[in-house]
């Protein structure tokens, strides 16, 4: 695939790949064939529901973190998969309509356990999230265990429970860990279960399913990456020494290969001794470019090519920028410029600083057509300021 794949369509656009979505989701197929493990998708990285919908007959269900996700992935799946749902923000006045549309949820802390499990442990599968307090994240605003974390139950905790007054957990049927963040390295996920097969085995005996969280790729730079034998190794000694089921939740895993932003240049200039590209997307449709501070991949630049563009969002902000690329040849307005692996935690965090519109969604599909999905309107954008 190249930039002439997208020649054509209306910028600023977003753009999966359904094909690149199946090889993703091939990965796990492994995993899921022989029964060893369920598979489910986190919404929370990508919520397109026509793209849900072509995934949805490969998982075992969706991953959902608030009401509005677990009625769209409830929509999406049918009765055809399990929602399962854990949240810091679970609250009082949705709980019984979550208990409604999700199969499982794992508690935040032991407060919201002693808080809501009664009223929900008759229709949902109820359990607790662990902070299993190993980081591996570099940078702690992404690292679920910080120190002083709000996401789960701290191990420490829940060990000291469970050798004080053990009764409190009775009820507990599952947990869950989600404790990295874009790592290759199925060896750390292992080092997880060890952790919590040392410090709480007595409750890993007394539930029935550990969801092992999302935080993990299958692929990097286009080629398969990490060792799928870690993972089976952990699955594995889970089932075999605890009998549990488990559950995976990637996210990332199985969307960011899949995504494309497509801009379209607006205007070249010269700014102090840099040729400044003004496109007209911004970093606010892939606000992580900006939180986190990377530059994102853009099709057919090249470290030794010779004309160097500084890639500019279309905003008022200073620092919409996406960094300096170098391409081959001279761009000109008009010219397409194309991000690829945006597929993750891009769309569902957009948002229309400046009134600039959000992208229009195209699905390049599994026969090779662009199709057009969903374009923006300023109807909606009205009704959001009140109009
Ligand atoms: C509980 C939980 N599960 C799954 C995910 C998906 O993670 P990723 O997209 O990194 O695979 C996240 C991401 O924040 C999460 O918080």
């Amino acid at each position: 695939m190249d930039v002439a794949t997208f020649e054509w369509i209306d910028t600023p656009a977003f753009v999966y790949d359904e094909r690149a979505i199946h090889r993703l989701l091939d990965h796990t197929a492994p995993l899921r064939n022989d029964g060893r493990c369920r598979v489910l998708f986190a919404v929370k990285s990508f919520s397109f529901a026509p793209a849900l919908r072509a995934m949805a007959s490969r998982l075992d269900g969706f991953a959902v973190s608030s009401l509005y996700e677990a009625r769209l992935a409830r929509s999406v799946i049918g009765d055809t998969g399990s929602v399962h749902i854990t949240t810091p923000g679970l609250r009082g006045n949705e709980a019984d309509e979550i208990g409604l549309l999700c199969d499982y949820l794992a508690f935040n802390s032991l407060g919201q356990w002693e808080m809501h499990s009664a009223r929900l442990q008759s229709r949902v599968n109820c359990g607790l999230r662990v902070n299993p307090q190993l980081s591996f994240a570099d940078d702690c605003r992404y690292d679920p265990c910080r120190p002083q974390s709000k996401l789960g139950v701290p191990l420490d905790d829940l060990a000291a429970v469970l050798g004080n007054g053990p009764s409190r957990l009775d009820g507990v049927r599952g947990l869950l860990v989600h404790s990295n963040c874009d790592s290759s390295d199925f060896r750390e996920l292992r080092a997880t279960v060890e952790q919590l097969q040392v410090q709480i085995p007595g409750l890993l005996r007394q539930v029935e399913w550990v969801n092992l969280g999302g935080g993990y790729l299958f692929e990097e730079d286009g080629e398969p990456c990490g060792n799928l034998d870690d993972l089976c190794h952990a699955i594995d000694s889970l089932h075999s020494q605890f009998g549990v089921d488990t559950f995976i939740e990637p996210g990332s895993g199985l969307i960011r290969a899949a995504g494309y932003f497509v801009a379209s240049v607006l205007d070249l200039f010269q700014s102090g001794g840099a040729t400044v590209a003004v496109l007209d997307t911004t970093v606010n449709h892939m606000p992580e470019v900006f939180e986190y501070g990377f530059q994102p991949d853009v099709m057919g630049h090249d470290d030794d090519a010779p004309q160097e563009y500084l890639l500019a969002g279309c905003t008022c902000l200073a620092g919409d920028l996406f960094g300096a690329y170098r391409f081959p040849e001279t761009l000109t307005v008009g010219d397409k410029v194309v991000f690829s692996n945006a597929g993750s935690y891009t769309l569902v965090k957009a948002h229309t600083f400046n009134g600039v519109a959000l992208p229009a969604v195209y699905a390049l599909t599994t026969g090779d057509e662009l199709v057009l999905k969903s374009s923006p309107s300023y109807a909606e954008y009205a009704a959001r300021w009140g109009l």
